[in-house]
């Protein structure tokens, strides 16, 4: 009979399947056993779908039997919001036993579902690889408590810290496995950014490109892609010769992130051309992010993956606004003349070895 333990890794194994299609709400997976069997599983799959438990629940079409015993990895919500409160399916579905991962985060809710059990007279375990089920929803845990997006930084550099290559020289700095990881984590990201630098020197599509595990397949698709572009330089020309997030298939999903001073000619073509310009007082320092924060909360875009470059890092670094840090690392060397050092100090870091290249992610101390 598996223990609490492995039937909560199982869960989170469910959990997963919601990578990048729950936001703003967090990746959830639940099981119901019975006489030691597993006999249906359920996730969250989507914002203002079912959630786990009861996905589960219609997973398992009748009644469980008496005895039986749910395994889930986020606290039950107690509080009906668009779907009902969970803890009402589980107790009117009759479960004994209730073994949960992760406490809501939320403050306001933190302990309530446990309890809401407690009393109703289900066996209730908690705690169990909470960890894990906490970290799987680090934009959701940040989104419910801030009400803001978690905006994470992501960098590539060499060993010592180099993130712009040398001219001439390959411009990947890390390896397939690496760039692969990063297009995961973009997938999981409802909005990726970049500065306006970047979109000149290396015309990026910002694009999630990834292969389908079941068909081998390659795939593609697109998110809320942010231009920060206090001038609208990268749009100044001909549209002939536009960048390709203002001229592809998904151009629609670029949002331009300007000044107050930016030319409004270019913005009419941009606008006319599908792309969305946000206008700001100014786009840099403490009071651009908390404006952009604020605007994407709006919108309930719950995390913005910053994909650099540097001086748009940097910039997001000192005015606080990046809490999260993405840092891959080739194992080569690059010495002096490189551009800015990267020396990122993340709390407890999440270290994770990619092909040649390592990743340390965590929260900027
Ligand atoms: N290794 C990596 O992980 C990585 C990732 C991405 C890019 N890169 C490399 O980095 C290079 C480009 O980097 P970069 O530092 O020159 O450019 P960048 O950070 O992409 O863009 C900087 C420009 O963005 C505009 N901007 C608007 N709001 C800003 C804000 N809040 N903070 C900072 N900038 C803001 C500024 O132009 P205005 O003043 O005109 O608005 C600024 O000059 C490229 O060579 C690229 O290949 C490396």
């Amino acid at each position: 009979m598996d223990t609490d333990d492995e039937l909560m890794a199982r869960a989170l194994g469910l959990a997963r399947h919601g990578w990048g299609t729950t936001n703003p709400n967090p990746m959830v997976g639940a099981l119901i056993v019975e006489a030691g069997e597993v006999v249906a599983e359920g996730w969250h799959a989507k914002d203002g779908g079912p959630h786990a438990e009861r996905a589960a629940l219609t997973a398992l079409g009748r009644r469980p039997r008496p005895g039986a015993t749910m395994v889930v990895t986020l606290e039950p919500c107690s509080t009906a919001g668009r779907t009902g409160a969970c803890c009402d399916a589980i107790k009117a579905a009759g479960i004994a036993r209730v073994v949960i991962g992760a406490t809501d985060p939320n403050p306001a809710h933190a302990g309530r579902g446990a309890r809401v059990l407690r009393e109703a007279g289900i066996d209730v375990t908690d705690g169990v690889r909470a960890a894990e089920c906490a970290e799987l929803n680090l934009i959701f845990n940040h989104w419910i408590t801030t009400g803001r997006p978690l905006i994470a930084a992501k960098i590539a550099t060499t060993r010592d810290g180099f993130s712009r290559p040398a001219p001439g020289e390959d411009r990947w700095i890390t390896g397939g496995v690496a760039r692969a990881d990063v297009h995961r984590w973009r997938r999981l990201f409802p909005a990726i950014a970049t500065g306006a630098g970047t979109v000149a020197a290396d015309d990026p599509a910002l694009t999630r490109r990834w292969t389908d595990e079941a068909t081998g397949e390659a795939r593609e698709d697109c998110g809320v892609r942010f231009v920060f572009d206090s001038q609208l330089r990268t749009a100044a020309g001909p549209s002939e010769g536009w960048p390709r997030v203002y001229a592809d298939r998904w151009c629609e999903r670029t949002v331009v992130v300007a000044g107050a001073a930016a030319d409004l000619d270019t913005e009419r073509r941009l606008t006319e051309a599908g792309v969305r310009v946000w206008r700001q007082e100014t786009t840099r320092g403490a009071r651009g992010w908390a404006e952009f924060a604020s605007r994407c909360a709006a919108e309930r875009i719950s995390g913005v993956y910053l994909e650099g470059g540097a001086e748009l890092l940097a910039d997001a670094r000192s005015a606080g606004a990046a809490t999260y840090g993405f840092w891959y690392r080739a194992p080569r060397e690059a010495g002096a003349g490189w551009g800015g050092r990267v020396d990122w100090r993340l709390a407890e870091p999440v270290e994770e070895r990619l092909g040649d290249d390592t990743l340390t992610r965590g929260k900027f101390l």
